[in-house]
């Protein structure tokens, strides 16, 4: 899809991934509708002309108020980029239910939610795209964040179904299974801590600006998938080949938490 002229509608903007897409797809042309909690952060990454509308996401009004300021003040949605979510370091098995359910709220409802809310819109005009921000370990489960994996598997399977649903509509869904990427999500896990094992990989980590140059260059291509850094393509088929393997290796790096 080109993004020249389009309005693009990003979630979790104030900061990390979502404000580098803005940056991003604000230099190809397009016209941003952002939305987070941190109203400074917003207006940061929307420069004078963006839309910016501040609230809660897990709340079905800010989620009902972002598409219909979007589309009174645009028109329209062209690309949906559902990228607000958050994680958490705690085994599975003692995670607290609360605190998975918000996890969920965020990471899942939140994102269905939006696009609940702007697929009607795009299939009026028979055309749109919805990016979902997953993670690597939404095709490969990371034993230190196993809910966390469980919440972006659910969002690859729904971005799955949504685009064999929207076919015929014209609108097309696009993955995107970032590997580490350094912006401050370490910092705003809801609990727990990454084993020290994970910490010294983090040398393969992108930046941000990285990841949304990968994500706008998935758009242009109309990509159903896209995962960044590319050698995340060489884990994600080793595990699929290779499970008991990589299990194990996964299973020691997890045990020096
Ligand atoms: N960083 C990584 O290594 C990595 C790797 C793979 C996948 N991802 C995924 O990439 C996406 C973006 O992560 P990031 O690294 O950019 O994290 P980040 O720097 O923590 O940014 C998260 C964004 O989500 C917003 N947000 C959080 N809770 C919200 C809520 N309840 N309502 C509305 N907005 C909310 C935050 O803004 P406010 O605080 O202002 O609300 C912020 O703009 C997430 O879905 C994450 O799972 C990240």
């Amino acid at each position: 899809m080109r993004i020249d002229g389009k309005v693009v509608l990003i979630t979790g903007a104030s900061e990390g991934i979502g404000a580098a897409c803005a940056a991003e797809f604000a230099r190809s042309g397009a016209k941003l509708s952002l939305t987070a909690r941190s109203e400074e952060g917003l207006r940061r990454a929307a420069g004078s002309d963006g839309l910016v509308t501040v609230g809660d996401l897990t709340g079905e009004q800010t989620r009902r108020q972002v598409v219909e300021r979007t589309v009174e003040r645009f028109g329209a949605i062209d690309i949906l980029i559902n990228n607000a979510g958050v994680g958490f370091y705690l085994p599975s098995w003692r995670a607290p239910m609360e605190l998975t359910r918000g996890l969920m709220e965020l990471n899942f409802f939140a994102l269905l939610g939006m696009t609940q809310l702007v697929v009607p819109h795009m299939r009026a005009r028979r055309s749109g795209m919805i990016v979902n921000v997953s993670s690597i370990g939404g095709k490969m489960t990371l034993p230190w964040m196993t809910l966390y994996s469980a919440s972006k598997y659910a969002v690859g399977s729904l971005t799955e179904g949504l685009r064999m649903e929207l076919r015929r509509d014209g609108i097309k869904t696009m993955l995107v299974c970032p590997g580490y990427v350094k912006t401050g999500f370490q910092q705003h896990v809801t609990a727990g801590q990454a084993p020290e094992t994970l910490v010294r990989t983090r040398r393969m980590a992108i930046t941000a600006a990285e990841c949304a140059l990968a994500i706008r260059r998935g758009v242009e291509r109309n990509a159903r998938t896209i995962i960044t850094p590319k050698p995340g393509w060489i884990l994600v088929f080793l595990s699929r080949l290779f499970p008991a393997i990589v299990e194990a290796r996964m299973a020691a790096m997890n045990e020096t938490a």
